[in-house]
């Protein structure tokens, strides 16, 4: 799902002017010089003897054709891309079409200001927040959302849309460089428990986006829910749990980031998804109709704090950043009481930087240190100077505090609930990412059993 200069996807079909033969150069020039020619595909023969010029589908309502030019609008199936755009990468593409369009005012900032990454769902383009900022952007990209355009224009296209949504130039040249037809741009999460996405959507009519990830589709409103990539590694982690016939509690559902996964992959035989907030209900909704796995799971909507079950789960996934702590008590009531269970905690845990080694304690590591043997996961995570390395690498004393200090705290709540004693065991310590400098996002396995009277 994140692109960066990945050849252009192409799309299945795409607009595009037939005409005969003879009328072909003339008509090349009008629509370059009018801007509606869409560089990206080849000319291509359609029946007739005729050949079919492509044309950018978000300018269509623009399309006004002299008498003289006969030609009718068609869709070319699997176009070709030209070779232009097959030797330029999307980054590129992107710098250049904005080059063009900005012209004698183009400038070193703006150059600096252009994305080289963005998250692509589908036909939609996430931009992040920190693209288009420069001031010289904002008279183009100030659009006319959701305003009629131009009615029909053109008696040579009966196809065209009698009202046609324009976006603003800028957003459409976006679109049109990346292959897209919806442009939007992330902003802060925001900081109201729901993990409410700050997204404005800047060209095109809705936000709903459908995603493949581990062979489960999901689908989300971009601008309503969150998608966190960075989990990607605790995903196919929660796909290859041994969860078969099991029932497991998610108390923090999201769109079903590990409810579906829990399904799908690792067997369980129904899930309780608990979320709160009502657009990622939904979206959870659509996810599991789509996966043909909604008879096997409920959704309570509302605190997962109220949650009314108890005494029936196998397992419970606590997906809650930076702490799940307040679902602790009702994990705990959840879980069966006879039999225990497994629960998956996520936290934050701040880990302060390592002043590097000298020399000799490097060379005394190198013979066996607790590092060498600590249970770290084995994801990889962006090193807080910018390069790449192994979590496993650089386990921390203050994660198997966590770890420790968490199971302690559940044997205490399960040995209060219960009137008896149970024992929590650390199964796995995983390191899903890191979350901002010194700060690692952890996910703890406990084991947790009530102990059988002798
Ligand atoms: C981190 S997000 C999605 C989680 C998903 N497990 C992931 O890591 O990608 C956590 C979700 O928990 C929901 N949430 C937070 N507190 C909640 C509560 N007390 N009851 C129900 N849902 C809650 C939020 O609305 C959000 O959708």
């Amino acid at each position: 799902m994140e692109a960066t200069d990945d050849p252009m996807p192409v799309p299945i079909c795409v607009p595009a002017l037939a005409t005969e033969r003879r009328f072909a150069q003339h008509l090349r020039e009008y629509l370059e010089q009018e801007r509606l020619s869409d560089g990206r595909y080849q000319l291509q023969r359609v029946p007739g003897g005729r050949v079919a010029l492509p044309v950018l589908e978000e300018k269509l309502s623009q399309l006004c054709l002299p008498p003289e030019m006969p030609c009718e609008l068609v869709r070319i199936q699997c176009p070709v891309l030209s070779r232009a755009a097959r030797r330029c990468t999307p980054a590129q593409r992107l710098r250049d079409e904005l080059r063009l369009l900005l012209g004698a005012s183009w400038s070193e900032e703006l150059e600096r200001d252009v994305p080289h990454a963005w998250q692509r769902h589908g036909d939609l383009v996430l931009l992040s927040q920190d693209s288009f900022k420069a001031a010289a952007w904002e008279s183009l990209g100030k659009g006319q959302q959701g305003l009629p355009c131009r009615p029909r224009c053109c008696p040579h296209c009966p196809d065209l849309p009698g009202c046609y949504v324009a976006g603003s130039v800028l957003w459409e040249t976006v679109a049109s460089a990346l292959g897209a037809r919806r442009v939007a741009r992330r902003g802060r999460v925001m900081p109201d428990g729901m993990r409410t996405p700050s997204v404005t959507l800047l060209l095109g009519q809705h936000g709903w986006v459908e995603h493949v990830d581990n062979g489960i589709r999901y689908t989300f409103d971009v601008t309503k829910c969150m998608f966190s990539p960075g989990n990607i590694t605790e995903k196919l982690r929660v796909a290859s749990l041994p969860c078969s016939g099991e029932v497991v509690v998610d108390l923090y559902a999201g769109i079903g980031y590990f409810t579906l996964p829990f399904l799908v992959h690792a067997g369980a035989a129904f899930v309780h998804a608990c979320e709160w907030n009502s657009h990622a209900v939904e979206a959870l909704h659509r996810t599991l109709l789509l996966n043909g796995v909604r008879d096997r799971c409920r959704i309570h909507t509302g605190d997962s704090r109220q949650l009314q079950l108890q005494d029936m789960a196998d397992r419970v996934n606590l997906g809650l950043i930076p702490s799940s702590e307040q679902g602790w008590p009702v994990a705990c009531r959840v879980l069966k009481k006879d039999t225990g269970g497994v629960l998956h905690i996520h936290h934050n845990v701040e880990t302060p930087p390592v002043p590097a080694p000298p020399q000799n304690v490097v060379l005394l590591a190198e013979q066996g240190s607790a590092e060498a043997a600590s249970p770290g996961g084995e994801a990889r995570h962006p090193a807080e100077d910018g390069g790449e390395e192994t979590l496993g690498a650089r386990f921390r004393p203050e994660w198997q505090r966590w770890a420790e200090a968490t199971a302690t705290r559940i044997w205490g709540l399960l040995a209060e609930l219960h009137g008896r004693p149970w024992s929590t065991s650390i199964l796995h310590l995983e390191a899903v990412k890191s979350y901002a400098p010194h700060v690692h996002h952890l996910v703890l396995d406990l084991e947790c059993r009530p102990v059988l009277p002798l």
